[in-house]
C-alpha cells in the first residue's frame, strides 16, 4: 500500500511541477486537516432504498481501489423512503460484511461536510447510463465547488446491473413479483416483511 501511495505521490509531484505549480500542490491530494494518514477514503453516498446487486457490484469493485470505502447513508430529500435509514443500514452491513475496508454510516446535511468530517477526500458515485450523466455531473461540479478539497470519482457497474434501481425493485415487491435476480437474499426477505402476502 504504502508503494501505491508514493507512486501516486510522485505523478502528482509530477504534474504539479509540469504545471508549474509548488510542491506543496501535494496538499490538495492529501490535505493534513483531513486526518493527514495520505490514506486513499472514499464515500459511496446514496439512499439504497434497498440495497441492490448493482449498489453491491460497485461496493466490490470500488474496495479494491481504496484503503478505505465508507458507504454512506442518507434521504434523499425528494424520495419517500420505503426502508428506515436504520434499516438501510443494517441491511448494508450484513450484505458488505465480508468486504474488506468497507464501513457502512448514515448521514444527514451536506455531502461535502461529512466527507470532510471523515477525513475522504473522494466521493464515489455509478454511472450506469448516460441518464445518469446530467445529474451527477450537476452533483459533482456542485459538489467541488462548495468544497474543493472533495473530488467525485465515477464508476461503471457491470452491464448486467446497468438497469437496475431501487425503485424498480420496490415496484416488482410491492407487486408481489420475484426480486431474488435484483437484491441480495437479505433484502430479498427485507422487502417480503414490507409487501407480505
Ligand atoms: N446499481 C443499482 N442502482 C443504482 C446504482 C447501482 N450501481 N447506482 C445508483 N442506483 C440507483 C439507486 O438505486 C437510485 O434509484 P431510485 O432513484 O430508484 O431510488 C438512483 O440510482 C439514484 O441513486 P442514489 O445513489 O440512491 O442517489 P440518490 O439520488 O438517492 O442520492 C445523494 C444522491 C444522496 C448523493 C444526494 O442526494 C446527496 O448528496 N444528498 C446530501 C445533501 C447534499 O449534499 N446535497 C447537495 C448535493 S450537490
Amino acid at each position: 500500500m504504502t508503494v501505491s501511495i508514493q507512486r501516486t505521490g510522485c505523478y502528482a509531484l509530477v504534474l504539479g511541477v509540469c504545471l508549474g505549480r509548488k510542491p506543496d500542490c501535494l496538499t490538495v491530494w492529501y490535505p493534513e486537516e483531513l486526518g493527514g494518514t495520505g490514506l486513499t477514503k472514499a464515500i459511496y453516498p446514496g439512499s439504497f432504498d434497498p440495497v441492490t446487486l448493482g449498489h453491491l457490484d460497485l461496493i466490490r469493485r470500488s474496495s479494491t481501489l481504496f484503503d478505505s470505502l465508507v458507504v454512506a447513508v442518507t434521504n434523499n430529500r425528494v424520495k419517500q423512503p420505503l426502508f428506515t435509514l436504520e434499516e438501510r443500514v443494517a441491511m448494508l452491513q450484513e450484505v458488505t460484511a465480508d468486504i474488506e475496508g468497507v464501513q457502512v454510516d448514515s448521514f444527514s446535511g451536506l455531502l461535502v461536510d461529512y466527507a470532510r468530517s471523515k477525513g475522504a477526500q473522494i466521493v464515489l458515485r455509478g454511472l450506469r447510463a448516460i441518464s445518469d450523466f446530467e445529474y451527477e455531473f450537476q452533483m459533482a461540479l456542485t459538489n467541488r465547488k462548495i468544497d474543493p478539497v472533495v473530488n467525485t470519482v465515477f464508476m461503471m457497474p457491470s452491464e448486467e446491473f446497468s438497469y437496475l434501481s431501487s425503485s424498480i425493485i420496490r415496484e416488482i415487491a410491492s407487486l408481489g413479483g420475484d426480486v431474488t435476480p435484483f437484491v441480495p437474499a437479505p433484502v430479498v426477505e427485507k422487502l417480503r416483511q414490507k409487501f407480505p402476502g
